[in-house]
This record gives C-alpha cells, sequence and structure tokens, in this order.
C-alpha cells in the first residue's frame, strides 16, 4: 500500500517538476529572446488546436491572421518558428546563408534512414554536403542523357493501354501509381515493370502504407523517453515495413556494384557510383571516406521516398482538376495536338513549346499543393527572421500552402487559372514571386530538374490520349482529403475516353 503510493507520488511529482523546469525554461527564453509571438501552448501537449487539426495549414493560417506571417507554435514538446510568407521564407532559406539548413532530429527517422544517412533529413554537415554534391551531379549526368526519355515513353506505353480497358468510372491512382513508380524505378535500376508485378505491388503497398502511417508522426517522437521503455504497435510496424523497403533497395544497389561498367552507364544507380569514383579524384580522402555505401544507397530510397509520394499526388491533382474544368482541359488538348499531335508521344524537347501545358501544371502544383508545411528546417545558429530572434536548434516550417494562397500574391487566389504564369505572347512568364513547391536555398528540393520534365510528360501524355470526365453527379469542385504532411484529392472517380477512337 505504501509503496503504491510512494510510487504515485513519485510519478506525480517527476510530472510537476518536469512541467516546472520547461515553464521556466519557456520563461527564460521569453525573457532572452525576442520570439516571434503565438498561440497559448500547453507544455508537453503544445497547442491543442495544432494537435487536433486535420490540416495544419488550415491552423497556421488562422495564426497568421493573429500573429503576422511569422509565428511560434508548439506541437507535442516541440517549439517551432512557423514562416507563411515569401519575404520571411527567401529571408530565412536564402539571404541568412546555411543558418535555417539543419533537420531537426527524430529517433524514427534516424531508424528508417539507417542512421540518418540520406539526403532528406540529415544534418547540415561536411559530409552530407558532399552526398548532396554527389547526388546532384549523378541526376544532372543522368538527365542530361536519353534515358530518362527512353523509360518514360516506355513506361507510358505500357500504362496507357491499360488505362484505355476501363469503360466506366474508374479511380484512376492505381494507373497513376504504376506510372510514376514505373518511371523512377526505371530512371533508379533501368528496368520497367508489369502492373502485376510482385515487386512493384509489394512495394507500393509498403509506400502507401507508410505514407499513411507517417502521416500524423509518432508520438514516440514527442516523448523519446518511450524508446528506452515500450514502442507503440504502429511504430514497430512501420519500422518492419521500413526494413523491407531497405532491403529491396540493397539487393538491387548490390547487384548494380558488381556489373558496374563506367563505359555503360545504365541508370542512376551507374551515375550514382561514377558520380563517387569521380569524387575520388576531386574531394579530400578523409572526407571521402565518411561516406559510405549506405550513404550512397540511401540516395535511391531519397528518391523513392521524396520522388514517388510527390509526383504521384501532384497527378492526382492534375487529373482530378482536369475532370472538373473542362475548358481548361480543351485548351491543354488543343495546345498539344497543335505541337505534337497524336501520332507520337510527346518529348522533353516539346515541354518548351507546351506552355499553356506546364502553366495549367504549374496552377495544379500552386492550389494542390502537396507537401503542405514542407519538410522541418532547424537553426544552426541563433538568428533571425521577420525582426523575430531564433534560437539554435529551433524547428522552422515553411507553410508552402500559405505561400501559394496568399491574397497579397495571388488575384483571386481560389481560382484555378494557368494564365497567371503566361506573359502577353502566351509563352511562360517569369515564376510569380509567391510560387515555390519545391522550397528554395541550400535544402531545395534535389529532384527539381527530374519532377519537372517527369510531371509534364505524364500529364500531357495522359491529356493527349484522353478525354476525362466526372461521372454524372459528382460535384466538380475538389474536396481535399490526405493529411497535413501530404494533402491529396478527397477519393475520385473519373471516366476517360480514349481520343483515339473519337
Ligand atoms: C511534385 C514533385 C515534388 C515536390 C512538390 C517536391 C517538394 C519538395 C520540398 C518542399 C522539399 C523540402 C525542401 C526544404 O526542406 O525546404 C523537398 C525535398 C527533397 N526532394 Fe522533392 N519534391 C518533388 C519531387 C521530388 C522528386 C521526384 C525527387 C527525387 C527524384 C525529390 C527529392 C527530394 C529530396 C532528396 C529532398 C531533400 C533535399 C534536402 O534535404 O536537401 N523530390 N522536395
Amino acid at each position: 500500500m505504501l509503496n503504491s503510493v510512494l510510487s504515485t507520488l513519485n510519478v506525480q511529482t517527476v510530472l510537476i517538476g518536469l512541467v516546472v523546469v520547461l515553464v521556466v525554461y519557456k520563461l527564460r527564453q521569453r525573457w532572452k529572446y525576442n520570439l516571434p509571438p503565438g498561440p497559448f501552448c500547453w507544455p508537453l501537449i503544445g497547442s491543442y488546436e495544432a494537435a487536433q487539426a486535420t490540416f495544419l495549414h488550415e491552423v497556421f493560417e488562422k495564426y497568421t491572421k493573429k500573429y503576422g506571417p511569422v509565428f511560434t507554435v508548439s506541437l507535442g514538446p516541440f517549439q517551432m518558428v512557423v514562416l507563411n510568407d515569401i519575404n520571411s521564407v527567401t529571408e530565412a532559406l536564402v539571404k541568412s546563408k546555411a543558418d535555417f539548413a539543419n533537420r531537426p532530429f527524430f529517433h524514427s527517422v534516424d531508424g528508417f534512414t539507417e542512421g540518418g544517412k540520406n539526403i532528406a533529413f540529415a544534418n547540415y554537415t561536411p559530409t552530407w554536403k558532399l552526398h548532396r554534391k554527389i547526388a546532384g551531379k549523378a541526376l544532372r549526368q543522368y538527365m542530361f542523357g536519353s534515358h530518362f526519355e527512353e523509360v518514360l515513353h516506355e513506361s507510358m506505353n505500357k500504362c496507357l493501354p491499360l488505362m484505355a480497358k476501363e469503360t466506366g468510372a474508374f479511380n484512376p491512382e492505381n494507373y497513376i501509381d504504376l506510372m510514376v513508380f514505373n518511371i523512377l524505378n526505371a530512371v533508379c535500376f533501368g528496368k520497367s515493370v508489369e502492373l502485376d508485378d510482385p515487386e512493384f505491388v509489394t512495394f507500393m503497398k509498403i509506400d502507401h502504407e507508410l505514407t499513411e502511417m507517417t502521416g500524423k508522426g509518432f508520438v514516440e517522437d514527442m516523448f523519446p523517453i518511450m524508446y528506452k521503455i515500450w514502442t507503440t504497435k504502429k511504430y514497430r510496424t512501420v519500422t518492419k515495413l521500413a526494413d523491407e523497403l531497405v532491403s529491396i533497395v540493397k539487393k538491387k544497389f548490390n547487384e548494380h556494384d558488381k556489373t558496374f561498367n563506367s563505359d555503360k552507364i545504365r541508370d542512376f544507380t551507374d551515375s550514382l557510383i561514377l558520380a563517387r569514383k569521380e569524387a575520388e579524384q576531386e574531394e579530400n580522402e578523409e572526407m571521402l571516406s565518411q561516406l559510405t555505401d549506405t550513404h550512397l544507397r540511401q540516395t535511391l530510397m531519397d528518391i523513392f521516398n521524396a520522388g514517388i509520394d510527390t509526383s504521384r499526388i501532384t497527378l492526382y491533382f492534375a487529373v482530378r482538376y482536369m475532370a472538373g474544368l473542362p475548358d481548361i482541359q480543351s485548351k491543354v488538348q488543343e495546345e498539344i495536338d497543335r505541337v505534337v499531335g497524336k501520332d507520337r508521344l510527346p518529348t522533353v524537347k516539346d515541354r518548351e513549346n507546351l506552355s499553356y501545358t506546364e502553366a495549367t501544371l504549374h496552377e495544379v502544383m500552386r492550389l494542390g499543393t502537396v507537401v503542405p508545411v514542407g519538410l522541418p528546417h532547424s537553426t544552426m545558429c541563433d538568428t533571425r527572421v521577420g525582426g523575430y530572434d531564433v534560437p539554435k536548434d529551433t524547428v522552422v516550417m515553411i507553410n508552402h500552402w500559405a505561400l501559394h494562397h496568399d491574397p497579397n500574391y495571388w488575384k483571386d487566389v481560389k481560382k484555378f487559372d494557368p494564365t497567371r504564369y503566361l506573359d502577353e505572347n502566351g509563352k511562360l512568364g517569369m515564376k510569380p514571386e509567391s510560387w515555390l513547391p519545391f522550397s528554395a536555398g541550400r535544402r531545395v528540393c534535389l529532384g527539381e530538374i527530374v519532377a519537372k520534365p517527369e510531371l509534364h510528360l505524364i500529364f500531357a501524355t495522359i491529356m493527349q490520349r484522353f478525354n476525362i470526365t466526372l461521372p454524372e453527379g459528382t460535384n466538380p469542385e475538389l474536396e481535399l482529403g490526405g493529411s497535413s504532411s501530404n494533402t491529396q484529392p478527397a477519393p475520385f472517380k473519373i471516366i476517360a475516353k480514349d481520343r483515339k477512337n473519337t
């Protein structure tokens, strides 16, 4: 009896102690620094409203109206600064050099990335800089050749006839998944797959489950002590799935390493191995020794993790918007028919003459911002943004959604209007200032040079082949689904009529 009273007292004492320490720490920070303002946040829980929200960007919109474009909010025990307009984002990511270029440490991510050896979540260290340099060089080398267009056409030639077999209303997600996976798989490993390929089925299943399960984060990351005591079923499942994915990629990478021939570069994995070898001539030996095979392999995980979801969801948005906007769809098709015709697939070179199609995709990426609050940054030193102090190691979020819906930069914000991106000659003009889907600065999306032609060609090819409509009775307005980390259209169906038969 006494023991149980004492242990209850102990737990209470520890909790109260913890809360007191946190409150004192926060008061000290408020006193020492001129922090951005923000809503009331409970110790350990943070903002109850933000923790409950389906979409963080919606709560952040409300806070921006009250506190301005730079505010402080806590999610669980993490205090973060959120940037909600292009001025503060440019100041932080571009003008402040590397001040904002770190990533916060999450135990879960560290585990899934074999000890933080990937690009997307690793800290801004000399090893990371070298890793990113080598991966960037390999991507540029790969994109420079003709491989990319070949694998894209091969994949589209496989997927389009399958989609053309659909006669009634159907959910296009499976086909889009197949297109995107096939292309990125062929980019990485030179091989295009069939819809029923067991590896593809496993890979997509794992990818969908991971996206869904990681969307709301892990309670273990809020309270890291849990890693030592007990982990949730969700965390254990995700670890198992991530391990499966790593072992698929590991097998493929090792096969490539064994058969590598610098005179015959087959795919991006070969380009990566080549770029690593070339670096031996240029880089400091000790630095290079830090960059292990695990790092190189994790680059492929980066491409799959950061590339597949963003691309496939952007294309869900594109197809869903076109189904509800027949006038814009017709204009895209008129342009494609005029520039490309109906007898061959669009090529990378056509892109410069398909301005309206490209502008339509830009508008899809604005209204359907697939990574609404980006990837979290962390400060490397005490720094400043928007006139406020930001202490070292503060988590900083970039609200891309807010940038893309800022009424100061976008007239008639909610209107789908591709002409925003066109000049008086109907050509793609300067990038609008507050359009930033790929972010900026030291951590700008590494895959932008792949994503832009990839999305453009898939979109143009779908539009060239099909007239897309919504089944009768569907509301043409797009409804949002997904989670705070990846928004997507709520589940929908389309009817696709093969234009070859019209
Ligand atoms: C619609 C397509 C895409 C969008 C909207 C997108 C957007 C983003 C954003 C917002 C970030 C975070 C930047 C930051 O931290 O400030 C990012 C990072 C990244 N993206 Fe993409 N991305 C797309 C496609 C891709 C593709 C196809 C790849 C790979 C081929 C890729 C690879 C990466 C990598 C590796 C990072 C981490 C960069 C770093 O931490 O230094 N992304 N992306």
